[in-house]
């Protein structure tokens, strides 16, 4: 039963850390993590190969039913196609949040996320984790900060990545992205009545997996070694 299988949600905007800090508390776990946005993200990838606009909910809401991926060994390969890198661009985010806003999107998702949920224990990140899709999670921490900050974050991150955007583009893109996941009709981020908001605005990602270490070893006594 999915009930009984240990789950950690986090859920937050863009750029808050969460999956940073979902992949290392699922590390020290031994548990595994999903990565939600992963699939939006394919989802829009897909539908743009395919030539599919965005406004025809039925046609992207097959696509993200029949998505042939395949995660392997850190790669992320759609139809035998290397896309890790192409899913991770600002533009393919952007594009996530639009498919993301569609229900029969998010409806043909649900029970593909849910399935993750197996022993020993799940962490799980994105937007909806706590409210939507694992409304049972015994922890679940909303990870926020500033939308400066979290620019300067992923503007961090791009530069190690050999890419170059502009800052006030980039903090004008997240606040963008945001605003559209904050107020759509269908699993808007929020946090869950029963998360824990965590502002991780001056924290390092250490102290925010310290943090959520010590909510798990106190849902799970003697999870956490
Ligand atoms: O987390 P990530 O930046 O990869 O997510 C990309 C987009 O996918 C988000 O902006 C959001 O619109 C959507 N998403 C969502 N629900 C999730 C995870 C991601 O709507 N659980």
């Amino acid at each position: 039963m999915a009930e009984a299988v240990p789950v950690v949600t986090i859920d937050g905007p863009s750029g808050s850390g969460k999956g940073t800090v979902a992949a290392e508390v699922a590390r020290r776990l031994g548990w595994r993590v999903l990565d939600s946005g992963a699939l939006y993200r394919l989802t829009a990838y897909a539908a743009r190969q395919a030539g599919v606009d965005f406004d025809d909910a039925g046609a992207v809401a097959a696509i993200a039913r029949a998505l042939p991926v395949e995660f392997r060994d850190g790669r992320v390969l759609l139809d035998g196609e290397d896309v890790t890198a192409a899913i991770r661009t600002e533009t393919a985010g952007n594009d996530a949040s639009k498919v993301a806003a569609i229900p029969e999107v998010r409806e043909a998702l649900l029970q593909w996320q849910r399935d993750y949920a197996r022993p020993p224990g799940l962490v799980a990140d994105g937007r909806d984790m706590g409210t939507v899709v694992f409304p049972d999670a015994q922890v679940k921490i909303f990870l926020d900060a500033s939308a400066g900050e979290r620019a300067r974050r992923r503007h961090k991150q791009l530069k190690e990545q050999g890419i170059d955007v502009n800052l006030p583009g980039l903090i004008a893109e997240i606040e963008e992205r945001d605003h559209r996941d904050r107020n759509r009709s269908v699993a808007p981020l929020k946090p869950a009545p029963d998360a824990e908001v965590i502002d991780s605005t001056r924290m390092s990602v250490e102290e925010v997996v310290d943090l959520v270490l010590g909510r798990v070893a106190k849902a799970f006594p003697g999870v956490v070694t």
